[in-house]
């Protein structure tokens, strides 16, 4: 009479992929886990598709930043070369996009910085988000995922994307995605920690549950494909009363600070890891999530395998 269960197919799996060749380092703030260049893909690619699971999202880390980003549309970025190689070598594996600027700009910001330095330019920031989507969508992608939490971000994308022939590419948006303390760990994967101020005036404040179903709502109502609640455990309010009121698959991100907390419990002996990772994730299934992205990913699905 089980409600619920956790498959390999649920999960999307987190990969940082840099620029050159031949590097595979690991991140301390994130154990088990590497910044792979294109050439170092092959065997994890192999590995995730062994695993079952659903997908893989791609962040990006560039050989150089600026004022704009420029680089996060480079054809022969990081991200757009490991998209190809991963079509390639694993066709039936669903490939996302990260859609953001940060990874690539010199600021660190989600978008780009107005006169005076002290706030984003929104309107400005959509135009440099489609140049990217269209970018991955060119090279290849399945599911684009805008992850700057630009107001309208989600129709820019759409209309770009619509524009250049890549109607077939859907839209992930991170449409709730809170300003938590818990992205730190990925921000020393990504290499995009803020060089000043923080992301307050564009992620959502932790107190606003009605404030991330507007959001919700906007992003389908532009136009998004799937939606997604970020931090999750954290969240799952939010994720179960996304559940109520769109139609849309909903997906929830088990960001960088809770993978960190989950390992190191484990570590200090709190309880089994993994019992201690199946009774989180079943709970954001529970409360209504369709999909979930995990840096857990890989070893749940050999863990699952043997259950
Ligand atoms: C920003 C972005 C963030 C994450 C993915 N893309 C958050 C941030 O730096 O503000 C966080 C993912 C995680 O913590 O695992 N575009
Ligand atoms: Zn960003």
């Amino acid at each position: 009479m089980r409600e619920h269960v956790l498959t390999a197919a649920d999960f999307v799996y987190p990969l940082f992929v840099a620029d050159g060749t031949g590097v595979d380092r690991a991140i301390a703030a994130l154990p088990g886990h590497q910044q792979r260049s294109v050439d170092r893909l092959p065997e994890i690619i192999d590995e995730i598709v062994a695993s079952g699971v659903f997908a893989v999202l791609l962040f990006g880390l560039p050989a150089t930043k600026d004022g704009e980003g420029s680089a996060a549309w480079d054809p022969e970025g990081p991200v757009p070369r490991a998209i190809r190689l991963i079509n390639e070598r694993a066709p039936g594996l669903v490939v996302m996009a990260d859609v953001c600027l940060c990874a690539y700009t010199d600021h660190g910001h989600c978008g780009l910085i107005g006169p005076g330095g002290d706030h984003i330019m929104n309107d400005a920031t959509l135009a440099l988000l489609g140049k990217a989507a269209v970018t991955y969508a060119a090279a290849g992608a399945d599911i684009v995922a805008p992850s700057a939490m630009m107001d309208r971000q989600v129709a820019a994308i759409r209309s770009a994307l619509d524009g250049h022939g890549h109607e077939e590419v859907a839209i992930l948006a991170y449409a709730a995605k809170f300003a938590s303390v818990l992205y730190g760990p990925f921000r020393e994967a990504a290499g995009s920690r803020p060089a000043f101020g923080d992301r307050r005036s564009y992620q959502l404040d932790p107190a606003n549950g009605r404030e991330a179903v507007a959001e919700l709502e906007a992003a389908v109502e532009q136009g998004a494909n799937l939606v997604m609640v970020k931090p999750g455990a954290t969240y799952l309010d939010i994720i179960a009363r996304a559940r109520d009121v769109v139609r849309v698959p909903i997906v929830a991100y088990q960001v960088s600070g809770e993978y960190a907390m989950l390992k190191a419990a484990a570590a200090a002996g709190v309880a089994d890891e993994r019992a201690l990772v199946v009774e989180q994730l079943l709970a954001f299934k529970r409360a209504g999530a369709d999909l979930i992205i995990s840096y857990y990913a890989l070893e749940l699905g050999r863990w699952l395998e043997r259950a």
